[in-house]
């Protein structure tokens, strides 16, 4: 069996870009599961379906992401393996593959987290290029839109029963130069063990505080269901924070897509043996 999930931000999505936001998670996945139905690891998996939604300037990563009150984009990433191998940057200037860049420190070794435009001469070295200054600026972003954009991110489980997550973002609209978010934090925004993978969106102050995928997973570890686990931890960071946030995770049994906000969209693809189920649709509303 292999499994991957995308979703494409928690927020609340004026009715004429559903279709816009669900076409866009529906290609993610592809990408995502046609590197698992090749063999592929989960880890390879996740990081092309981010890379597609980074591409996509519907969604708040990479081209498209939201702006700083500088008026730039300042992007976080991270990726994580069920080995627990971790790799991050966070707030690196003009960076429209953050994800990629996130993966290169994981496979680097070296360190699991690298901030700021400093990461651009690591970027050199694994042969990322930034994007030419102001070019991930979209017209949208510029405008700052009252409809908010949500973090993208990615969990799979491989033919090996490996999982992985991934998760990138431009963070949120009018932030300080500098800020980071949950998405490039372990146990925050991304997390993947030897029993599952979590991916966060939503108010990253809030999710940092409350460790959000991670007390996922302890729930899970503990006896809960994904679904219990996803949902009791949500409600605790509503509960802690008054925040909002929604959730991907999957583990052996089952994936769940999980918010507290209006909409968020999520593709999964499913292969059983010959059997193979496409879902698209906006995840599950905890009331
Ligand atoms: N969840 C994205 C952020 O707050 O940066």
């Amino acid at each position: 069996m292999t499994a991957i999930v995308v979703h494409g931000g928690a927020g609340a999505i004026t009715l004429d870009r559903h279709d816009r936001l669900r076409a866009g998670v529906r290609a993610a996945a592809e990408a995502g599961d046609a590197i698992l139905a090749a063999g592929g690891s989960a880890l390879d998996a996740v990081v092309a379906a981010v890379r597609v939604l980074e591409d996509d300037p519907e969604f708040n990563a990479g081209h498209g992401s939201v702006l700083t009150r500088d008026g730039t984009v300042e992007t976080d990433a991270s990726v994580m393996d069920g080995a627990q191998r971790f790799g991050a940057v966070a707030a690196v200037p003009d960076l429209g593959c953050a994800v990629a860049l996130a993966r290169a420190v994981l496979e680097s070794g070296e360190h699991v987290l690298l901030a700021g435009p400093a990461a651009w001469r690591f970027a050199e070295e694994v042969g990322i290029r930034p994007a030419p200054p102001g070019s991930l600026v979209t017209e949208r972003s510029r405008r700052r839109l009252a409809e908010s954009k949500g973090t993208v991110g990615a969990v799979a489980r491989d033919g090996e029963g490996r999982f992985a997550s991934a998760t990138s973002t431009g963070g949120i609209s009018g932030k300080r130069s500098g800020r980071v978010g949950d998405s490039p934090i372990a146990g925050a925004g991304t997390w993947a063990d030897h029993a599952m993978a979590a991916s966060a969106t939503g108010d990253g102050e809030a999710i940092i505080r409350v460790a959000l995928t991670h007390a996922i997973a302890m729930r899970l570890a503990a006896g809960s269901s994904l679904r219990e686990a996803a949902s009791i931890a949500l409600d605790d960071l509503r509960r802690t924070t008054g925040g909002n946030a929604g959730v991907i995770a999957i583990d052996r049994g089952g994936i769940v897509g999980l918010q507290l906000s209006p909409a968020m969209p999520v593709a999964s693809i499913v292969r059983e043996g010959a059997e193979i189920t496409r879902v698209d649709h906006m995840g599950d509303r905890l009331s």
